[in-house]
């Protein structure tokens, strides 16, 4: 399973990076707005900069919602750099830009993407990738991991090569059980990545190898 980070902040990217298991970005308005930038060209400056600080795919998301504007945004971010990938909202003019930007070789990702159907349709649009969004589901009750199960059955189903990209993911649990199920990439926070270091008997069972090893007198 590929594992991304969902940020913006260049500083969390490269400690992500650092580790040598990042295989992409994932931003969003909210989290451009969260790291202060604004203005047409330092937006698109800060997505060529965070491309250029990983080796693999940076979903950069339109703000349009209509079809003609939706093609002119997304032409324009494809346009800045080859690892950026069309980020667009599931709705229909969001899947008619899809269809068309799979149809001319831009990459796409699907967003706010919250049932089965909704999967196929983005699917159907040829989406390089498709983000259901799980811990948004979590949060208002219903099963997350539910959805990304029924999308890895249908998608098996019909060999739509579109990738599962798990979103909304909030912590290590939720990667573990993304990766159990099947799902081709998971997009979460710093911690969310980190966190899957931690294990206290790793800690313990090395302070004991390290005091047994001062008996070597190298
Ligand atoms: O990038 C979209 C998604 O990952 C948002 O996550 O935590 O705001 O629901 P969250």
């Amino acid at each position: 399973m590929k594992l991304f980070i969902d940020t913006a902040n260049l500083k969390e990217i490269k400690e992500a990076q650092a580790l040598g298991v990042l295989d992409g970005v994932t931003t969003n308005p909210s989290l451009m707005a969260k790291e202060g930038i604004n203005g047409k060209d330092n937006i698109l400056k800060h997505y060529v900069d965070i491309c250029d600080m990983v080796d693999g795919d940076v979903s950069a998301e339109v703000i349009s919602t209509s079809f003609d504007e939706m093609i002119k945004e997304g032409e324009e971010l494809a346009a800045l750099h080859p690892q950026i990938v069309v980020k667009l909202p599931m709705i229909g003019d969001g899947i008619k830009a899809c269809k068309y930007f799979s149809d001319n070789g831009i990459k796409t990702n699907v967003t706010l993407v919250f049932s089965a159907g909704q999967a196929l349709l983005a699917a159907k649009a040829g989406a390089t990738y498709v983000s259901p969004f799980l811990g948004r589901l979590d949060d208002i009750a219903t099963d997350g991991l539910h959805l990304i199960s029924e999308m890895r059955l249908i998608y098996d189903n019909y060999g739509f090569k579109t990738q599962i990209l798990s979103a909304s993911v909030r912590h290590t649990m939720h990667v573990v059980n993304c990766a159990k199920l099947g799902s081709d990439v998971m997009t979460g926070p710093l911690s969310s990545i980190v966190g899957l270091l931690k294990h206290p008997l790793t800690d313990s069972g090395l302070a004991k190898f390290l005091e047994d090893a001062k008996s070597f007198n190298l």
